[in-house]
């Protein structure tokens, strides 16, 4: 018995990254194993997905190459405690616990095993989600690319040192939250202006998509974009000059600033 990927705690992000490998070819139901808490969950992750689904973390843990770790952050150390003496070498853990260290891990599995952390976005559910993955100390240019192919399979996949972390849970992490209250307030806007709800909320959504898209797929800086689509005493430059009293530029800082400095003190050791 032998499994390409095993993913331990198959609930929100977990499923959604097999979801995403399954629809681009990176694995075979045969080739995954999930295992969850309860049993009625298991059951219905089986039939869902065809694949192994078991209530034993140590049968996940001694019979895939790479091991997912989609449980919640304070569940992380308890598993890893359980399952590390059954790890075999050149296995690849890939941990997706906010909060939880490199170290936190390492330090109780044998250094045959590599180790990546990864902070994704639920935005994975839609193929967009951004993934960090920051590589630990045994880890091999082969399972990092392993690592950065699965997260790829689900929107863009990035590496980073560790240290960033904090900061990409702040930005990245937190930020949908974030861009879902500037899309519903600027839907406000065009029903103060007498859209139609519904279509206020789609033209707001799609423009945020598109102005995403533009950053992403031309790499010009953001204010090189936002230079172009300002017509010198047009409309534009009246909304931009609402939005600079108001502050938006520096509420947005703050806001990734405060959710960094939480997700620092979040730490689970
Ligand atoms: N959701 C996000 O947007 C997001 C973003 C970035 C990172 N993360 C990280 O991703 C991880 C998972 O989050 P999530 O939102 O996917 O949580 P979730 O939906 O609650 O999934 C966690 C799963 O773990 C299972 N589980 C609990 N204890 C277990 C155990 N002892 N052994 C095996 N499985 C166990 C649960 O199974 P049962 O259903 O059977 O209880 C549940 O399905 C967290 O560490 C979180 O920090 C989440």
């Amino acid at each position: 018995m032998s499994y390409k990927l095993g993913i331990i705690g198959a609930g929100k992000i977990g499923e959604a990254l097999l979801s995403g490998a399954f629809a681009k070819g990176l694995f075979s139901p045969e080739e995954v194993i999930l295992s969850v808490r309860t049993e009625s969950h298991r059951q219905d992750l089986e039939s869902r997905y065809k694949t192994a689904a078991t209530l034993d973390n140590r049968l996940v843990a001694a019979n895939s190459d790479i091991i997912l770790l989609t449980v919640k952050p304070k569940a992380i150390v308890d598993i890893v405690n359980a399952v590390a003496d059954c790890l075999k070498p050149g296995t690849l853990i890939v941990s997706a616990a906010a909060g939880v260290s490199l170290d936190v891990i390492e330090s109780r599995v044998p250094g045959f095993v590599a180790v990546v952390r990864a902070m994704p976005s639920l935005a994975m559910l839609v193929g967009e989600g951004m993934t960090v993955v920051s590589p630990g100390k045994n880890v091999s240019a082969e399972q990092l690319g392993a690592a950065m192919k699965l997260f790829g399979s689900v929107g863009r996949a990035m590496q980073l040192d560790e240290q960033h972390m904090d900061a990409v849970t702040g930005l990245s992490g937190s930020g949908p939250a974030y861009v879902y209250i500037i899309i519903e307030s600027l839907a406000d806007g065009g029903v103060k202006m007498g859209l139609p709800r519904d279509a206020a909320i789609q033209l707001a959504a799609q423009t945020v998509l598109g102005a995403a898209k533009t950053v992403l797929s031309t790499g010009e800086h953001p204010a090189k974009l936002k230079d172009q689509v300002t017509t010198p005493a047009g409309v534009t430059i009246d909304g931009i000059m609402e939005l600079e009293e108001g502050g938006l530029r520096v509420t947005l800082i703050k806001s990734v600033v405060k959710a960094t400095e939480r997700a620092r003190q979040l730490l689970h050791k």
